[in-house]
């Protein structure tokens, strides 16, 4: 596997792939790798000829007091996974790379609407973060095609808003979540969970099945505040802290109307410190 840290040496290696004619796609990923970012790479294997992981641990997208110092870094670990399944290139930029002046004077990509609701409610500013680096990556890398996971929803739908925005020629790729046998959602933050705190979360998924089983057996007319404080309560007596706990319209994360049949249940819940986010999809015949 190829390593490289800066654009300058990125863009030569893309130049020979692309003048011997081969397609790229890009994963990007904060690093501390695990079973769900391979799974994202083993797709995008399936796309394209060539196949970047960047790691960048982006401080635009950390809020006052999320602790971007203790965000795990394990690049050495990453580089060997990542080399272990054949992706072709690591792109790794310091962080002076990416932000050449400080953040409070950079250029910024901010989805209107969509980056308010949810998560971007809960953490102001989050998402203007995500977009900001995903676009730089883009340019950076020039990708046919880039690869995110689905257990961050409202993330892989703006960016999808973004390039259609934007008229960024990526195509999106959104991969179902990756899930433990008990059914938590595989994700770098599940890392910080105490033995007794592991236990308790998989109820979240498990919460999200139950409401989506009670949404697809009674027919509610639209109307889920019921239901979704059931699960909220159900989530407190678990020993969770919910934020939000919702079902959304599919397409635009709107509230649904009476007749959807695309519907996604969105959750973010604290448990102890980490702050949990899952979701599940549904269709009505
Ligand atoms: O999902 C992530 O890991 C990050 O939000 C991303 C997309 C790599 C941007 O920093």
């Amino acid at each position: 596997m190829i390593s490289v840290e800066t654009v300058a040496d990125l863009r030569q290696q893309v130049a020979q792939w692309r003048g011997a004619g081969q397609s790229i796609a890009l994963v990007p990923t904060m690093g501390n790798l695990h079973q769900g970012h391979l799974e994202l790479m083993r797709r995008a294997q399936g796309l394209a000829d060539r196949v970047i992981a960047s790691i960048f641990v982006n401080p635009m997208q950390f809020g006052e007091g999320e602790d971007l110092d203790a965000y795990p870094r394990t690049l050495l670990d990453d580089a060997d996974k990542l080399s272990s399944i054949g992706v072709d290139l690591l792109f790794s930029p310091p962080e002076q790379e990416v932000y050449s002046k400080p953040l409070s004077e950079q250029t910024i990509v901010q989805v209107p609407g969509l980056s308010d609701l949810l998560c971007g409610e809960s953490r102001p500013g989050h998402f203007t973060g995500v977009t900001t680096v995903v676009c730089k990556l883009f340019n950076m890398v020039q990708p046919d095609t880039a690869v995110f996971g689905k257990k961050d929803y409202q993330q892989l739908m703006l960016i999808r808003q973004m390039c259609e925005d934007l008229c960024i020629p990526v195509k999106i790729e959104g991969l179902p979540t990756v899930r433990e046998v008990d059914g938590l959602a595989r994700s770098s933050r599940n890392g910080y969970l105490s033995d007794a705190e592991r236990s308790i979360a998989p109820l979240l998924y498990q919460t999200l099945q139950e409401t989506a089983r009670a949404v697809v057996t009674e027919d509610r007319g639209g109307n889920y505040a019921g239901l979704e404080a059931q699960a909220k309560e159900r989530l407190a007596a678990g020993g969770f802290r919910p934020d939000y706990y919702t079902i959304r319209r599919a397409a635009d994360l709107q509230m649904p109307g009476s007749r959807e049949k695309r519907l996604v249940i969105l959750a973010a819940a604290y448990l102890g410190k980490s702050r949990l986010i899952d979701n599940l999809e549904i269709t009505l015949d």
